[in-house]
């Protein structure tokens, strides 16, 4: 009786289930994703199981960002002489577009909510420390004042993650992995989540039960500069589908002389951003293509090519010695899984190394466009349970840490 009670109150502390919405607005600036998902504890077993909750998507809504709010975006991202008054509005506005970004999803779907959890809109991402001051600092910044949200939805908001990690000697980045384990290891197969976002990263998931085998990192631009370059020459957002690159030829020399870029070479952890492949970035590649060639489609074919091979190149150095014997899944998410044509070529890529099936997150019932927003929805609960959210590993940390600040309602 007295050990059955005991069970009892331990049964009583375990963490509940809860509803919780999780908002992502990535590199792109395309827009705000909302994610409404249910997590439940993890279940242990007589025999140990690997302490992640479960996790099931109830619904997902996206939902653009006005033209302006993303031109200023993408203004204060490449800020020189932005004032301060501007940019300390922008990051209330963008709170009260994330509070109207839930309403529209609890509209759409009508449920209760117990969390929200928001990454914000980095506008500033510096992962290696830099003499600053006479001091070593390194530093980022996610924008969208979460009080805003809190006292809009009556509901607590975790936000900021990515600061934690970096106090413990991280990068910051990137967060997604714990997503990765939670939702697709597998005891038989090898899993690389691939996420084409503005920028590409990707985790490996070795097939194995050890989230200490779980590592990730930044392979380079995803859509970053395909964006960019259609934007400057076609004003258009993105290459949809692909089709421009299709109609291209790609540019050898100017990919090869990009890959000898010191970021590609760097082992993991390693993260980038604007900082790296932003304005100056996609403008002097531009320039290369058009020595060249003076057909925007090449270039776009060029800038295509650019991100399958640096996902080629990262699958040699970093990724296939880390595999065990098993077979490969490659799991595309983000925007770029649209463009059929990037992935055909990073299907070319990858074909010399074997026994590698690439598939998308929709193939796992996990819309391609909501997965990072599930990410910072299980951050959220990890943080509201006391619980950490980074894999050192991924991110370089010297420990787990729990992320995020709290904003109760
Ligand atoms: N239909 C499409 N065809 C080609 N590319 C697309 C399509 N839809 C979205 N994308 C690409 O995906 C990007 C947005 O992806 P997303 O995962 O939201 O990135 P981020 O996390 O950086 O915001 C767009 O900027 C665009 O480059
Ligand atoms: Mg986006």
């Amino acid at each position: 009786m007295k050990h059955a009670r005991a069970e009892l109150s331990l049964l009583a502390k375990r963490p509940r289930p809860m509803t919780v919405a999780g908002i992502m607005s990535g590199t792109s600036a395309d827009g705000i994703d909302v994610a409404l998902v249910r997590i439940a504890p993890a279940k242990r077993t007589p025999v140990a199981s690997p302490d992640v909750p479960q996790l099931r998507l109830l619904a997902h809504v996206a939902v653009p960002y006005p033209a302006a709010v993303r031109k200023r975006v993408l203004q204060a991202m490449n800020a020189k002489d932005e004032s301060v008054a501007e940019l300390s509005r922008l990051h209330w506005r963008l709170g009260q577009l994330y509070a109207d970004a839930v309403d529209l999803a609890l509209k759409k779907y009508p449920m209760h909510l117990d969390l929200i959890g928001c990454h914000g809109q980095t506008i500033y991402h510096q992962g290696a420390p830099q003499r600053t001051l006479g001091g070593n600092v390194a530093c980022t910044w996610q924008m969208g004042e979460a009080s805003e949200i809190a006292a809009r939805l009556g509901v607590p908001v975790v936000s900021d993650f990515r600061p934690a990690d970096l106090a413990a000697g991280g990068q910051g980045a990137p967060l997604v992995p714990l997503l990765d384990y939670a939702v697709f290891r597998h005891a038989k197969r090898n899993r690389v989540l691939q996420n084409l976002g503005g920028i590409g990263n990707l985790t490996v998931v070795p097939a194995h039960d050890a989230s200490e085998d779980v590592f990730a990192f930044d392979t380079g631009p995803a859509n970053m500069v395909i964006d960019a370059i259609v934007t400057a020459c076609c004003n258009k957002k993105y290459d949809a589908r692909g089709a421009m690159a299709a109609r291209g030829h790609v540019l050898t020399s100017v990919v090869e002389e990009c890959l000898s870029q010191d970021f590609f070479r760097l082992p993991p952890p390693k993260s980038a951003g604007r900082e790296e492949f932003g304005r100056e970035f996609s403008a002097r590649f531009l320039a290369r293509c058009r020595k060249h060639s003076s057909r925007v489609e090449d270039a776009v074919a060029t800038a295509t090519a650019l991100t399958a091979a640096s996902i080629g190149i990262a699958w040699k150095r970093f990724v296939q010695p880390a595999l065990r014997n098993a077979p490969t899944d490659y799991i595309v998410a983000g925007g770029g899984a649209n463009n059929l044509t990037l992935l055909q070529m990073i299907h070319e890529e990858l074909a010399a190394f074997g026994n590698i099936t690439l598939r998308t997150s929709d193939d796992f019932g996990m819309p391609t466009a909501a997965k990072e927003a599930m990410a910072f929805a299980l951050l959220a609960y990890q943080t509201w349970q006391g619980l950490p959210g980074n894999l050192p590993r991924a991110t370089g940390a010297q420990r787990p840490v729990i992320l995020g600040k709290i904003t109760y309602a």
